[in-house]
């Protein structure tokens, strides 16, 4: 089963978005696989954000990003990587449509509410960066049913 990496942003977990968000990715149908609310260490944003380094806006993104809790999630499902990237919405929160996360809930990119694995390749690696294989569930296949 495909998986991603999602992320309330500290801005969306102190505006009380936890539950608006994990809500919108359930009744889609996907399945939560993990969860944690946690803070960010410097070290692992400057990694987790690592394709960024050179951008102007680095320094911000890893300051925003460490600056409060964040919430921290696996999802599982058919195309799950692009789909929660259709619901989150457009990067800039100006250019995102109506009915996706960031569309709903954001207004600038520096505070766009929720990060989300762009390629089967990042959501390997951000996964492997914030859970250890140990805290990730694997449901029975019956529980699919209804879905699939
Ligand atoms: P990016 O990976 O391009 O976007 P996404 O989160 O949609 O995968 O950029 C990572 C984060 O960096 C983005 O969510 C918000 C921030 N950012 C800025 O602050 N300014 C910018 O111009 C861009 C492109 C991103
Ligand atoms: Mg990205």
């Amino acid at each position: 089963m495909e998986k991603t990496f999602l992320m309330v942003k500290p801005d969306g977990v102190q505006r009380g978005l936890i539950g608006e968000i994990v809500s919108r990715f359930e009744k889609k149908g996907f399945q939560l696989a993990g969860a944690k609310l946690m803070s960010i260490s410097q070290e692992l944003a400057e990694e987790h954000y690592g394709e960024h380094k050179e951008r102007p806006f680095f320094g911000e993104l890893v300051d925003f990003i460490t600056s409060g809790p964040v919430f921290a999630m696996v999802w599982q499902g058919e195309d799950v990587i692009a789909t929660a990237r259709q619901m989150m919405g457009a990067t800039n929160p100006k250019d995102a449509v109506p009915a996706t996360i960031r569309g709903d809930f954001g207004l600038t990119v520096g505070k766009n509410v929720i990060h989300g694995s762009d390629s089967p390749e990042s959501a390997q690696r951000e996964i492997g960066l914030f859970f250890k294989e140990e805290e990730l569930i694997e449901y029975s296949k019956l529980i699919n049913e209804w879905i699939y």
